[in-house]
């Protein structure tokens, strides 16, 4: 069993202040926290629901830039949008701060004097890239050159976007600088680190206290920790104008880094909240402190933080770091500066009033345990299929027949309870504990799976009792089994609410109930006979193509225009797809013998850095083709791969094999990447593609 903290400080990622929120920060993170929150709250247990706005660092700088205004203006409007959205999406923070305010600057400023007093820090002097025109150090994401693995001319100081490879900007051929376009000078800089070497032992004893954290949480941690130079020391402060400003002499110039001021954030946020009675949520034993984070941000939850946590002093460390890994958007990665994702707030406008059923998708898709696609086409199908033909039927049959047989007025439990009622009215109970352990433990697709359940049970339930032809022979016993399908449907206003908080309470509104109780799903009686229920109201209504179509053709557009964004700017399109080719004839298509094919063996071309030389069995033969992919794939990774095999073309020698055929591949337009075109599973080798 697990211990039950006497309180629990649930925090939430502070979003970046420069874009608004996306389906993949909700599915990451702000739906999970919301879920856990509201389902300790309906526990009784003490909880803080803490977030707000991470409004410094160097993406809100480089967007200011190129709007033409202030770091300050962008984080105001994205402050109020996020805060907003959040909101009308039912994200029950108990606070929603900002780091850009003057109370987080002395919060922030606090720590970092306190360790600095106990000579915590190391300072160090580096070379770093200074403009001589703009008159102030580059950040890396502000000096652009060309890539020394790839030769793209417009890599990014910390990386290149074209082949993904992680840089030093200082790796950059011909670097400059993307404020004044000037030629950088390297110039000697002091800077303060956190010295994460020497503290990696009391991190290493931390870190394996908490071997029982989600694996990939826990595995990511460790691989920090058993990386070949191990941790490496952190600048905790960078030479720029936009953050909170070094609290040392001769730090001039220099603000903190946004790693070290934004996890104190949630400390701020704290003491917003409560007042001067705020310690106990951070300081006493008896309180676990939860992060809910992106995959992305785990170092700095259960490395930097706990370190700068522990230097401090007087602090509990994070109890646990449920982290979620990244949701897709239609099989690509969601990006705020390309424009490809769906945005909350505007979900809400095209869909009103559903915010349950994004929640009830991206909780059931939930990225938990390995990243995770989101689609239109999966959003309509589990809202048709599942909310509205399994919970909304359940809801509204019970509700058609309370009012048709007894007139609104709750029925009562008549004749004798048979095995049938017994089971389903267990389940009530069985199903909340099912619901508690999931969620205890962080598995928030099984929890709601476990509530889903009840509802199933309950139509089922229905579906075999069959009231509706029960009524003209036997109204005793018709109305036991509307009063047994009215206490699953009441129990549902419970069970539902941490999930599904609209819904919930729709339900408890229509059971009459004014309040959900979860102690109460342990057999009580949840809606007496005699007692009123309310009006009827819809629960969830089905979701029709068109709409669907809509967000399909509003994501393409979009697409598109990043495109010729990108390509107006000069830069290399990341996602600029090829040109459509001149139109062919149906028999010149035809004229094609495509084929599925399995590769049985595969070795390397000596001399030939790009082919590998394939053995491929067509059904109707097994031949040599070689194929230019050695760049992508190792001869062991393709050995049993099923391809589709162009089989007539005509046969080619290269460096004196003969290759008969070419295998069909797919290059990714952003990365370069090669992958094979497969047929479905179970498609014989030699089959026809037509
Ligand atoms: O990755 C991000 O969006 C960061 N702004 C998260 C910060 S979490 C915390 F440390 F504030
Ligand atoms: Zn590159």
């Amino acid at each position: 069993m697990k211990r039950i903290p006497k309180r629990t400080t649930v925090t939430a990622a502070l979003p970046y202040a420069n874009g608004p929120i996306h389906i993949g920060h909700l599915a990451g993170c702000y739906l999970p926290a919301d879920i856990y929150v509201r389902y300790l709250r309906m526990r009784g247990r003490d909880v803080a629901f803490i977030c707000g706005s991470d409004e410094h660092g160097m993406a809100i700088t480089v967007k200011a830039r190129k709007e033409g205004t202030t770091p300050q203006a962008v984080v105001d409007t994205y402050h109020a949008l996020m805060g907003k959205a959040f909101r009308d999406f039912g994200i029950s923070f108990d606070v929603y701060s900002r780091t850009s305010s003057a109370k987080h600057h002395e919060v922030a400023q606090g720590f970092f004097k306190n360790l600095y007093d106990k000579g915590v820090f190391e300072a160090r002097e580096t070379l770093q890239y200074f403009d001589p025109e703009a008159q102030q150090f580059l950040a890396d994401r502000t000096i652009v050159g060309t890539c020394p693995k790839c030769e793209n001319e417009e890599a990014y100081g910390d990386q290149c976007e074209k082949c993904g490879s992680t840089l030093s900007p200082t790796e950059l051929i011909n670097p400059r600088s993307t404020l004044s376009g000037a030629a950088p000078e390297l110039r000697p800089t002091t800077n303060w680190f956190l010295p994460l070497d020497a503290l990696a032992p009391k991190i290493r004893s931390y870190i394996d206290a908490h071997s029982d954290w989600k694996p990939t949480v826990y595995g990511q941690c460790k691989s920090w920790l058993d990386a070949g130079d191990g941790l490496q020391a952190r600048s905790m402060t960078r030479d720029l104008d936009w953050g909170v400003p070094v609290p040392v002499e001769g730090a001039e110039g220099k603000v903190l880094y946004v790693w070290f001021d934004a996890p104190l954030g949630y400390i701020t946020a704290t003491q917003e909240l409560f007042g001067a009675d705020w310690e106990k949520w951070w300081k006493d034993e008896d309180t676990d402190i939860v992060h809910f984070i992106g995959k992305d941000n785990i170092v700095f939850h259960c490395i930097i933080f706990p370190a700068i946590l522990m230097e401090h002093g007087g602090y509990q460390l994070p109890a646990e770091v449920p982290a979620n890994e990244f949701l897709n958007l239609e099989g690509r990665k969601l990006s705020t500066s390309k424009n490809w994702a769906v945005w909350l707030h505007e979900y809400l406008e095209d869909f009103p009033g559903k915010q349950d059923e994004l929640r009830y998708v991206l909780c059931a898709t939930m990225p938990e345990s390995k990243d995770n696609d989101f689609t239109w086409s999966d959003f309509q199908t589990r809202v048709n299929s599942e909310l509205v033909a399994v919970m909304g039927n359940l809801v509204n049959r019970v509700m058609v027949l309370n009012y048709k047989y007894y007139g609104g007025i709750a029925p009562a439990i008549r004749s004798l309870v048979t095995n049938d009622d017994q089971l389903v009215l267990e389940a009530i109970g069985a199903q909340r504990a099912a619901v508690e352990s999931a969620l205890e433990a962080y598995r928030f697709r099984d929890a709601l799976s476990e509530a889903m359940q009840l509802a199933r049970l309950g139509n089922k339930y229905l579906a075999d009792q069959e009231p509706w032809k029960l009524v003209k022979v036997d109204a005793e016993r018709t109305e036991t089994v509307m009063a047994v399908a009215t206490q699953v449907v009441a129990a549902l206003g419970t069970l539902l609410e941490p999930f599904l908080p609209t819904s919930a309470e729709k339900i408890r509104r229509m059971m009459g109930i004014s309040e959900a109780n979860w102690s109460a799903l342990d057999g009580s009686v949840l809606v007496s006979a005699g007692h009123p229920l309310g009006a009827s109201e819809l629960l969830f209504d089905k979701v029709e193509d068109e709409a669907v179509e809509r967000q399909r053709a509003k994501l393409a557009e979009r697409a598109t225009l990043v495109v010729a964004e990108v390509a107006a700017e000069g830069v290399t399109p990341v996602a600029a797809l090829d040109p459509l080719k001149a139109e062919v004839a149906f028999d010149q298509f035809a004229a094609l013998d495509l084929r599925v094919a399995r590769i049985v063996a595969a070795e390397r071309v000596p001399k030939a850095d790009k082919l590998l030389k394939l053995t491929v069995d067509s059904g109707l033969d097994v031949r040599t083709v070689l194929s230019g992919i050695a760049e992508h794939f190792a001869p062991e990774e393709v050995v049993g791969k099923d391809v589709l095999l162009l089989a007539n073309l005509a046969p080619r020698v290269m460096r004196g094999v003969t290759s008969e055929g070419m295998l069909l591949m797919a290059e990714d337009p952003a990365t370069g990447r090669l992958d094979f075109v497969a047929p479905g599973a179970g498609m014989p080798v030699g089959a026809t593609v037509r």
